[in-house]
């Protein structure tokens, strides 16, 4: 492949912004076996490939490694954009209801589908992806994915109290489902397996318990959850857990806490939580278009990044709370977030965090994340051009900086012009049959 191509050798965060950028205007991007051989200028490279190489040109496009979302919840994809609520009453009237319907085997294909689909269209090539308490929904996601080859990390939820009857599992039958999802799809190709109790209050002390016996049950193994996203729900964990020290406490106390685990929100965390965060190798997932939506508050980026004791973090959209599966939507919010709390987030910091630095938040950098030889081909392609706005802004950009935060600010999956997964084309925006308004919807 060959265009203009960004990635990094270094986090932006702790080296600076102009130490950590690589930029190449004219790349050739060599790809065999689903992984980059390959990557430099393209006068240098071209004569090295053997006759006849196919080669495709992107002009006018920047090529970034694929994005990654660090929290997200496909079975919430029919409820995106729910009207009025904050968190606890929101998941009482929107999401229990929704997340119900995936006992039915059958809609939990179709939703997966829609939802891997909407991921490329996005440039999304690897997600953290909270499923429903029904282990088909688990099923339908990683049989989507595996036939896609996409890179997911994906696990059950745990809610064995504080939810409706027909979403709670038992603590012995939550472990006992997850361990045999486990050992189906853990390592399964491209597909990778976590341990995802909701949150504190949906999970009685022995399902966490039982939840950190599992991680140490296989290698590898990623947690998910929830943590002080809300004020309500904090006191509420306050009064749940009255022994423990701090929201962080309860799970750590359960050996939830470690390399691989990704905690959603951290809005509402002490100096403490940071600290053993960046201790164990323990993530937060920045998600700021769902704190803005549900008025949750402000993630403190800059002060979970602190350089003396940073915590891994990464982006997540954490749709349906959240409201777009872009990553470049994710980082507008991002941005205006960072303003909010009187710091810069700075272009080339920001197209870090949505792709090397999410996948160093999953300990996935060794494979994805960044364009380097030995990584997994995942791209995408993107448009600065895509609007007719977008467009007249681009023409004034002297810089690659400038044009990275006018792709963030303006753009969406309008700007993805193709994805790639395993070196293969994923998503090709101009021949995509969903593009085409008067195309009969394709289920
Ligand atoms: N806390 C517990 N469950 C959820 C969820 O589904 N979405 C969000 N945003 N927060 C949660
Ligand atoms: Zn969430």
């Amino acid at each position: 492949m060959r265009g203009r191509a960004v990635t990094f050798r270094a986090d932006p965060f702790q080296d600076g912004p102009a130490a950590a950028l690589v930029h190449e205007p004219d790349a050739l991007i060599v790809i065999e076996d689903g992984h980059i051989a390959a990557f430099g200028p393209h006068d240098a490279l071209r004569p090295t490939l053997p006759e006849g190489t196919p080669v495709t040109t992107y002009p006018r496009a920047v090529i970034s490694a694929g994005f990654v979302d660090t929290h997200v919840h496909y079975p919430q994809l029919p409820m995106i954009a729910a009207y009025g609520e904050q968190l606890l009453e929101w998941l009482e009237r929107y999401t229990f209801p929704t997340e119900a319907r995936y006992a039915d085997a059958g809609y939990a294909a179709r939703v997966a589908r829609r939802f891997l689909r909407e991921l490329l269209r996005a440039g999304t090539t690897t997600a953290a992806v909270y499923c429903t308490v029904h282990p088909q929904s688990v099923d339908a996601f990683f049989t989507e994915s595996a036939r896609l080859d996409t890179r997911m990390v994906a696990g059950k939820v745990l809610m064995d109290r504080n939810a409706p009857d027909a979403l709670r599992d038992t603590a012995q039958g939550g472990y006992d489902d997850s361990l045999a999802l486990i050992d189906r799809w853990h390592g399964n190709g491209r597909q990778l397996y976590a341990v995802t109790p909701r949150f504190a209050a949906t999970s009685t002390e022995r399902q966490l318990d039982l939840a950190g016996s599992l991680l140490r049950q296989r290698d590898g193994l990623f947690m998910q959850t929830h943590l002080s996203e809300n004020v309500a729900e904090v006191e509420w964990i306050r009064r749940l857990f009255p022994s423990r020290r701090s929201y962080l406490d309860v799970y750590a106390h359960a050996g939830l806490v470690g390399p691989r685990g990704v905690l959603g929100h951290g809005v509402h965390v002490d100096e403490d939580t940071f600290h053993t965060c960046h201790a164990t190798g323990c993530a937060m997932a920045h998600c700021p278009t769902s704190n803005l939506f549900l008025g949750s508050g402000a993630f403190r980026l800059f002060d979970a990044l602190d350089p003396r004791r940073p915590v891994r973090v990464g982006l997540g959209t954490d749709m349906g709370a959240g409201t777009s599966l872009s990553q470049l939507q994710t980082l507008n919010e991002a941005y205006k977030v960072a303003q909010s709390t009187g710091r810069r987030l700075h272009p080339v910091q920001a197209f870090w965090l949505a792709t090397a630095g999410g996948a160093r938040s999953l300990h996935l950098d060794d494979r994805i994340g960044t364009i380097a030889p030995g990584i997994e081909a995942d791209l995408c392609v993107l448009d600065p051009y895509a609007t007719p706005l977008m467009a007249q802004r681009a023409e004034e950009c002297d810089t690659i900086e400038d044009l990275l935060f006018v792709l963030m600010m303006l753009g969406d999956d309008r700007s993805v012009r193709a994805t790639y997964v395993a070196g293969a084309l994923a998503h090709d925006r101009d021949h995509d049959p969903d593009h085409d308004r008067d195309a009969p919807p394709a289920e």
